[in-house]
């Protein structure tokens, strides 16, 4: 079969490199950016009088019809065509005949591959930011349900001190807000158009780029040719993106995990999201939510790929760069997947309030309570501190916590205490008050859920 660029050469590749060089199984995904692009080219080459209307009018017509059919999957493709852009403007040429061969005038596949790409990354960047949205929504839902009920907050996996169910829902609606604004961010790098840097020097032809771009919606447009078709940061940054939002959500699912174990039992996730053994029929694994945690190893490593893929190309195009698309296309569907499953998970969660709250009465995570306590009435925090030590390593010798200890044994061991430290010991009592900005307290909770809302209702 002739090749379209085959006029310099006097032998057929053989049939296994034109597999191997081939991009058509996983470029196709592009079709739609690349007509797109397409039809804007053409324009752009009619109005700048570098082809005429009939052409330009035959042109329009043939890739307007070819959007509908790949709108209804009916294109079909050749891997002998390469990639999605020779394939396009084969299916073009056979219908539309001659006029097919002028579409490519001052254009290389270089500037038009990147264009597809920025296009696609630019758009998916919008529908992961929406997918973020649902999720903080759901959040936000569980959240207002639960400000009051009370949690072990940890750090080192050890009971620290109580927190509100609330307040640690909330933690991660904040991640997946800096995620959005990475997002956003990343979209100012996205949002420019490559279009007519030609194969990497730019054009004799009297284009015109501000056409293109304008007509594309590209906010900005390359000033520099070699730059426009090497440049894949965009791409990298976006996989850099997707890490973050699955290391978050990975986080998320390590504790839903946790939570959900008999040990824990603080959480129950639906049965839809869900699996059982082969074996024991006891078992309900939280399958989904260890799969979102293991694709976060998959999309840390298509960052990679990427950041390795481009660290020794010399400027301009190298076909290396082909590779630049499976990552990119992986990283998407997968963090879209993992948002889309992690909301329903959320949406169904069951909170084993009852679990939660004996577990924040069976520990000693009112230990900072008591020392604050005696702090107040004036013994310095040290020796608060140690003294309160010592009684936890009494409780633990006598089998008993803080709250189980005698008033009159209270003050055997610090004449200070009074009646008042069983109030002060109570686990809502340590939640209630910590209402310092960004705090757990109830309070402090519902501020921060209305500063949430208000945010996600703004955007
Ligand atoms: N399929 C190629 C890619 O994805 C398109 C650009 C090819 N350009 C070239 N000069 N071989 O990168």
């Amino acid at each position: 079969m002739k090749k379209l660029w085959g006029g310099r050469f006097s032998k057929q590749p053989e049939e296994w490199v034109d597999e191997f060089g081939a991009s058509i199984s996983f470029d196709q995904q592009l079709a739609s950016q690349d007509l797109t692009g397409s039809l804007a080219h053409a324009k752009m080459l009619f109005e700048c009088g570098i082809i005429e209307k009939e052409a330009y009018e035959n042109i329009k017509q043939g890739l307007l019809s070819l959007k509908k059919e790949e709108e209804k999957g009916d294109l079909q493709y050749a891997v002998q065509y390469e990639d999605i852009h020779l394939n396009l403007e084969k299916l073009l040429t056979d219908k539309i005949g001659a006029d097919g061969g002028k579409l490519h005038t001052a254009r290389s596949r270089n500037d038009q591959v990147a264009t597809d790409l920025h296009l696609f990354v630019k758009e998916e960047t919008v529908l992961i930011m929406d997918h973020i949205d649902e999720l903080q929504k759901a959040l936000l839902n569980l959240a207002g349900e639960h400000v009051e009920t009370m949690i072990p907050g940890y750090t080192h996996l050890q009971r620290a001190q109580p927190v509100s169910f609330a307040h640690h829902l909330l933690a991660y609606f904040w991640m997946l807000e800096r995620d959005k604004e990475r997002l956003q961010d990343s979209l100012k790098r996205t949002d420019i158009m490559p279009l007519g840097a030609g194969a990497l020097a730019g054009t004799t032809f009297p284009i015109d780029r501000s056409i293109t771009m304008n007509e594309l919606g590209f906010a900005k447009k390359y000033l520099n040719s070699l730059d426009a078709v090497s440049d894949r940061d965009f791409a990298i940054e976006s996989c850099s993106n997707a890490s973050l939002v699955m290391m978050h959500l990975s986080r998320f699912c390590e504790e839903l995990i946790i939570w959900s174990s008999e040990e824990f039992g603080f959480v129950e996730i639906s049965d839809s999201f869900t699996t059982g053994s082969s074996m024991m029929p006891q078992k309900k694994n939280p399958d989904m939510a260890e799969l979102i945690r293991g694709k976060s190893g998959r999309v840390y490593g298509s960052l990679v790929s990427l950041l390795t893929l481009m660290k020794g190309l010399p400027l301009a195009y190298n076909k290396d760069m082909q590779e630049d698309k499976e990552p990119v296309f992986d990283t998407i569907k997968t963090v879209k997947g993992c948002l889309s499953i992690m909301t329903g998970m959320i949406n169904e969660l069951k909170v084993n309030e009852e679990r939660m709250n004996n577990a924040v009465h069976q520990d000693f995570s009112n230990a900072t309570e008591l020392a604050d306590y005696l702090a107040k009435k004036g013994i310095p925090f040290r020796e608060a501190h140690e003294l309160v030590g010592k009684m936890v390593l009494l409780c633990i010798q006598k089998g008993c916590y803080l709250l189980d200890v005698s008033l009159d044994e209270y003050k055997e061991w610090c004449p200070i205490v009074e009646e008042d430290i069983f109030e002060v010991l109570s686990p809502k009592h340590a939640v209630e008050r910590r209402n310092s900005e960004g705090g757990t307290g109830f309070q402090a909770v519902r501020q921060q859920l209305e500063a949430a809302t208000s945010i996600l209702i703004a955007a």
